[in-house]
């Protein structure tokens, strides 16, 4: 995603807007949901991040990020994985390879409810993973029973990627241009779409241990943020996060 696609908020008519264009790629030799964190990334995607392989994050098993439908999750999650040596996890793809289907396809065969519980098997799965960056769907907040796994799991770094919801439909819009990228049921109806923003956004705030406003910042400008805020505020390793 380049900073051009920030600053033009449209509003798409398509029936339903695909998600990042990376998405359905995952490398063969990883388990179910599991990205290369390694593999190669546009050259706007390219950030002047330091090599944190050899460090660690003291007192952080995991980082979770979460916020709206094009908040960056995926892009953000990988770079940060990649600067960490960590691996990086997407909640979508570890549901679509556990049960073989695309969200969509989950969607529209099961229905919604469905796909919220196994986004919730999924999630709980994931979260027993230690050095791992896990970007969550946008939807996954939503379910009570979620946003007290991620609140009760220690040593877990919740970071919601902020932004208004003309920039975030924006960044969907222009994602949407690429016919490898999965579809969001979700932005079909923008009405709902957006009440449904603003009823997430304090489920967001809650179960974040961090909050990057995104609305200005490049992937890699978010994922240099997240990690100068987590260096800054690392806790005496053994001690939980606190919201
Ligand atoms: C959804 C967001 C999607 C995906 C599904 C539902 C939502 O993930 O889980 O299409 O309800 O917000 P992204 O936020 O990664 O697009």
């Amino acid at each position: 995603m380049s900073t051009a696609t920030l600053d033009r908020p449209t509003h798409p008519t398509t029936e339903s807007m695909p998600k990042g264009s990376s998405r359905g790629k995952r490398s063969p030799d990883r388990s179910p949901g599991e990205d290369a964190a390694s593999r190669s990334l546009p050259q706007q995607h390219a950030p002047a991040l330091p090599d944190l392989s050899s460090q660690t994050l003291p007192g952080i098993d995991r980082i979770v990020l979460t916020g709206f439908m094009g908040s960056g999750k995926t892009s953000t999650g990988r770079l940060l994985a990649e600067h960490l040596g960590w691996r990086f996890l997407d909640l979508d793809h570890e549901i679509e390879a556990r049960h073989e289907r695309s969200v969509p396809q989950i969607f529209s065969e099961d229905g919604e409810a469905h796909f919220r519980h196994l986004e919730s098997a999924a999630l709980a799965s994931l979260l027993g993973r230690r050095q791992v960056v896990i970007a969550l769907g946008g939807g996954a907040p939503e379910e009570l029973g979620n946003r007290l796994l991620l609140e009760q799991t220690p040593h877990t770094a919740v970071i919601y990627l902020s932004a208004s919801f003309e920039v975030l439909v924006s960044r969907c819009a222009a994602q949407a241009a690429d016919p490898s990228a999965t579809a969001r049921p979700n932005l079909a109806d923008l009405n709902l779409a957006e009440r449904r923003f603003h009823l997430r956004h304090p489920h967001y705030q809650r179960i974040a241990t961090h909050s990057i406003d995104t609305a200005e910042r490049t992937p890699g400008e978010v994922a240099e943020a997240i990690l100068a805020t987590l260096r800054s505020a690392a806790p005496a390793a053994g001690h939980q996060i606190s919201r």
